[in-house]
């Protein structure tokens, strides 16, 4: 089926945004604005164990969010990465399309839009690629694009240094939870637990007060590492308000996901995000999603569950807490 894609719309020199962009008048932009100059917590992980430990419960059980400085992944790595992910983008469209995914097939991984089902269903204002990377045996190997030529090498390079960082981060969290440091990556399936790779393109918008790049959510992972190309957008909610989330040179973004808001018994939360565009500059990011396997069977840990603590939800596979997410129902 035809997709029409964000990209292409955007550079035919659009002056209104098309009517399934434009978001109803409480989600706008334009009415509900972040508040500026907001510090978010900044973690740097050069600093001793115990301080270290301290500021990250910290900021895992107050935002959910936080930005990690001397995380050991090289700033020219990131920047291979981006460049790989740019000029996949600038790909003719006819290439980038034979990368399409049908999410109405399961077929997930791969270039995609979302689409709308009617014309109250309004859509997002970007364009992405999605696809596993981690463990080998999960990857698709037909997902993965040709071109640039050096995509899979700098991609497999960056994800390694990712799952070092996201063991470091589980370590630091277990402990701040008063756990065995091991335990919740191995919670988290352990080997088997996955990562995922989401590159996000918003392309400049006519009208930005009027459409969102990401709309409100929590990430259904255990952790998400993410960084931009340095174009502002991305707003967390903290205390009944967006935050808009400043630039510190090569910091990546921690969001807590769903499975250790669950794991922990509510004690981290998963913090609730969206992303807005702008009228004249492209803004990409890279969203690496570390989740467990679909039939990891995830719940509140018991030793932070007792009768002052009773839990907070049930527990399920993984599978099961996507399927309830995406329906909508109670987990
Ligand atoms: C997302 O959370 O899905 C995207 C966030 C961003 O682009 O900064
Ligand atoms: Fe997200």
């Amino acid at each position: 089926m035809e997709v029409e894609r964000v990209q292409t719309l955007a550079f035919q020199g659009l002056k209104e945004l098309p009517p399934q962009f434009v978001r109803p008048a409480d989600e706008r932009p334009e009415n509900s604005k972040a508040t500026e100059g907001i510090p978010v917590p900044v973690v740097s992980l050069s600093q001793p164990m115990d301080a270290l430990v301290n500021d990250i419960s910290r900021a895992c059980s107050e935002w959910g969010f936080f930005l990690v400085t001397d995380h050991g992944i090289s700033p020219s790595l990131i920047r291979q990465l981006q460049e790989v992910g740019e000029q996949f983008f600038q790909l003719p469209q006819e290439e980038k399309e034979r990368y399409a995914n049908d999410a109405s097939s399961g077929k997930f991984e791969g270039y995609g839009t979302k689409m709308t089902r009617n014309h109250e269903q309004k859509v997002e204002w970007l364009d992405y690629f999605f696809h596993v990377v981690w463990p080998p045996s999960k990857q698709n190997p037909a997902t993965w694009p040709q071109n640039p030529p050096s995509y899979r090498e700098v991609t497999e390079e960056y994800t390694k240094e990712v799952l070092k960082l996201t063991d470091k981060l589980l370590e630091l969290l277990s402990r701040g939870l008063g756990l065995e440091e091991k335990t919740l990556r191995s919670s988290l399936g352990g080997e088997e637990m996955e990562i995922e790779m989401k590159i996000n393109l918003y392309p400049p918008c006519p009208q930005p007060e009027l459409a969102l790049g990401v709309e409100p959510h929590t990430d259904t992972s255990a952790l998400t590492i993410l960084f931009s190309n340095n174009v502002p957008g991305l707003q967390v909610w903290k205390d009944g308000n967006w935050v808009a989330v400043g630039h510190i040179p090569n910091a990546v973004f921690i969001h807590v996901g769903d499975q250790i808001e669950v794991l922990s018994n509510r004690k981290y939360k998963s913090v609730l995000h969206r992303s807005v565009v702008n009228k004249d500059q492209v803004r990409m990011s890279w969203a690496v999603f570390c989740v467990p396997p679909l039939d990891a069977v995830i719940g509140p840990l018991p030793t932070l569950v007792d009768d002052q603590n009773p839990p907070n939800y049930s527990t399920k596979t993984y599978q099961e807490y996507r399927y309830r997410k995406f329906n909508k129902l109670p987990q």
